[in-house]
Parts: C-alpha cells; sequence; structure tokens
C-alpha cells in the first residue's frame, strides 16, 4: 500500500493498494461525514465492481445509491450529465454528501463534472478502473463532457477529495484498454522520465505494472501542483494530443482509440522536431519502436495537412498558431508556438503562406 498527497488548491491523497476496492468504504470515511453516497459508473463496470463497491460503503455507515449509464464516449454528453443531476437530486442529496466515480476516463470526468455543478459543488472521489484513467485522467481535478462541436468543450476544474487506484481492476480489462492506457504511459516517460521510458523498451509491463503507474501519476502530480489550470507546464501533458485528437476526429472517433492516436500524434510531432533540428536525431524511432512492442499503432494514412487543419481549428479558441508539445529527447519536453502560415512547413507538408 501507497499513498500519495496532491497539494493542488484543494489537496487530496491518492490511495494505491491491491483489494483498496473492498475497503474504499473505509477510505472513503477517513475523509468526509457524508450520510450518503451516491456511486456513477457505466453499464460495462457496473456489473464487476458496483456491489463490492456498495457493500463496503454501506459497512462503512453510508446510505448509498447508483446511477448507471450507457457505456461508451458517444454518451459523454450533457443529456447524460442533465440524467446524472436528476438523479442527485431525486436522491436528495445534500452538499455535505459525497458523489463517488467508479470507471474509466469517461465515468470519472463526467461524475466530476456532475460533482462540480450539482448544489455548486459537492465532494467526489475518484476510483479509476481503467489504466488510463488510472495513470491520467483520475488524478488533476479536470472533468467535463464533450460537445457535439468537439471533445471535453464543457467542463470545470475539480479536484477529489479521495482517489482509490486498485491495480486488480485492470485484470478484467479488455487488453485493448489496457494497450491504449499504455500511449499515456509512454507520453509520461517522453515528457518527463527518460528511466520510465527505458523501462516500458526493455520490460514487461506486467512485471512492473503497480511502480509504472505510481511512477505516471507521481509525474502528473508534480506538473498538475505547478499549474492546476493549465497556464503553462501542464500543456506539456499534451504531448502528441494535438494530431492525436485531429486524428480522432478525422475518422470520427470510429477507427482509431485515444491511445493509438495519441501514439501516432507522437511520432508525427518527433518527426516533425527532428527535422527542424530541436529533437535529438533517433528519438521518433525509439517511440516507433516502442510502440510497435506495445502493439500500437505509430503511423497512419491519414493527410497530414488535413490533420494541421483540423488541429487548428480545434484549438482555434485558445490561440492563434497551435502550442506545440516539443521534444529536445526523451524525458525533456517544452512548448513552442507555431504560427499557422508556418505549419505546412515545420511539418514537412508544404510551403509556408505567401511562398510560390
Ligand atoms: N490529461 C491531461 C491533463 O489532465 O491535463
Amino acid at each position: 500500500m501507497k499513498t500519495m498527497h496532491v497539494k493542488t488548491g484543494r489537496e487530496y491523497d491518492i490511495h494505491f493498494e491491491r483489494g483498496a476496492l473492498q475497503k474504499c468504504g473505509k477510505l472513503i470515511r477517513s475523509v468526509t461525514a457524508a450520510r450518503r453516497a451516491a456511486i456513477i459508473t457505466d453499464s460495462n463496470v457496473a456489473g464487476f465492481y458496483a456491489a463490492e463497491v456498495r457493500a463496503s460503503l454501506s459497512a462503512a455507515g453510508f446510505e448509498t445509491s447508483l446511477f448507471v449509464f450507457p457505456s461508451g464516449e458517444e454518451n459523454k454528453t450533457l443529456a447524460t450529465i442533465a440524467d446524472m443531476l436528476s438523479f442527485l437530486a431525486e436522491q436528495s442529496l445534500t452538499r455535505g454528501d459525497i458523489v463517488v466515480a467508479l470507471g474509466g476516463g469517461v465515468t470519472g470526468d463526467m461524475a466530476g463534472f456532475a460533482a462540480s455543478c450539482y448544489l455548486r459543488g459537492v465532494q467526489f472521489v475518484q476510483i479509476p478502473t481503467s489504466l488510463l484513467a488510472q495513470i491520467d485522467s483520475s488524478v488533476g481535478g479536470k472533468t467535463g463532457v464533450d460537445l457535439p462541436q468537439g471533445k471535453n468543450l464543457c467542463g470545470a476544474f475539480h479536484q477529489p477529495v479521495l482517489v482509490i487506484i486498485d491495480p486488480d481492476t485492470l485484470d478484467t480489462l479488455p487488453a485493448k484498454f489496457f494497450t491504449d492506457g499504455m500511449g499515456e504511459a509512454v507520453k509520461y516517460g517522453c515528457i518527463k522520465s527518460p528511466a520510465l521510458f527505458e523501462r516500458i523498451e526493455q520490460e514487461h509491463v506486467h512485471d512492473f505494472l503497480d511502480d509504472m503507474i505510481y511512477e505516471c501519476v507521481d509525474i502528473k502530480r508534480r506538473v498538475v501542483e505547478n499549474d492546476e489550470t493549465e497556464k503553462g507546464e501542464r500543456m506539456l501533458l499534451n504531448f502528441g494530443h494535438t494530431l492525436g485528437h485531429a486524428l480522432e476526429k478525422y475518422y470520427n472517433f470510429t477507427r482509431l482509440t485515444h491511445g493509438q492516436a495519441v501514439g501516432i500524434g507522437m511520432v508525427l510531432i518527433a518527426h516533425a522536431g527532428e527535422r527542424n533540428g530541436i529533437t535529438a536525431p533517433g528519438t521518433a524511432k525509439r517511440i516507433e519502436e516502442v510502440l510497435r512492442r506495445l502493439g500500437l499503432p505509430h503511423t497512419d494514412p491519414a493527410p497530414l495537412p488535413e490533420l494541421l487543419r483540423a488541429a487548428h481549428a480545434d484549438k482555434k479558441r485558445a490561440s492563434d498558431g497551435l502550442n506545440l508539445v516539443l521534444l529536445r529527447e526523451i524525458g525533456s519536453a517544452f512548448i513552442q508556438k507555431v504560427p499557422e502560415a508556418e505549419l505546412p512547413v515545420f511539418f514537412g507538408c508544404g510551403t509556408a503562406e505567401g511562398e510560390k
């Protein structure tokens, strides 16, 4: 068992333990005097863990209720949030009560968002059950939903009061979702830890899974503590995501999973960094090799100019041009703004605007 303390505006602990689900009620009781606990989960996870979590919460003296929504990114909508909020109101949850998010990234993002706006904010606990949620989305307080215009366009920063990570839950995770989460683990190595990257390159993940989860969360903790609301350093966590999101969108979220798209995005940006003399030669090749080893794709036939247009359209709300996360070498990342007109030259797929 290990714990980690996160020093954000509202501070909280992350509890790492195999089998922690069975005692989650006691762990949650240690951070709240709430009378009621509303568990929010999806139709995939409910059958595996809802009964166990509910029993543990009841044994710790909580009055429990359970809201199950249909699984899948296509249900990460304001309509599902409206159903969640109605449920919390029907259960007469008060400001002193607590929401428990049990599941993967979609569940954590949505339950956290519902908790951020129900009664102008109630406490919530994250119990992530996918690798992606354990190493990334359950930590740092980003919550929200997709809009028809794009992913995660509506949300709030709302930190949990506790995160409970039980790696045993990954045993029931389909292999393709585990592999998907590994895209984010590679990302952490690329931006902050050559040692983590080397371990993923050389060892079998299941031989150091608990260490890897802890290390990824520790990297995320440090970044989020420095920049809770993503004004600067937190953007590094988006390494590979600009083109990754564009790829996901290009295929209408049907052909590539998030981790696959981010993997390809990391390779594309590393190649661009190399051709501009920013990234150490051979870096893109190392990322390609590690993705191949993990069973993730490293290339895609989608036309780069179209991806750049999509990426720029996606980020227009934030800036003129793209804030690209680039590597100097594995473990060292920085942000560089590239104006829209220079993007084709930067990526080696065209001439600068105005040139013949
Ligand atoms: N997943 C990126 C972040 O939390 O900032």
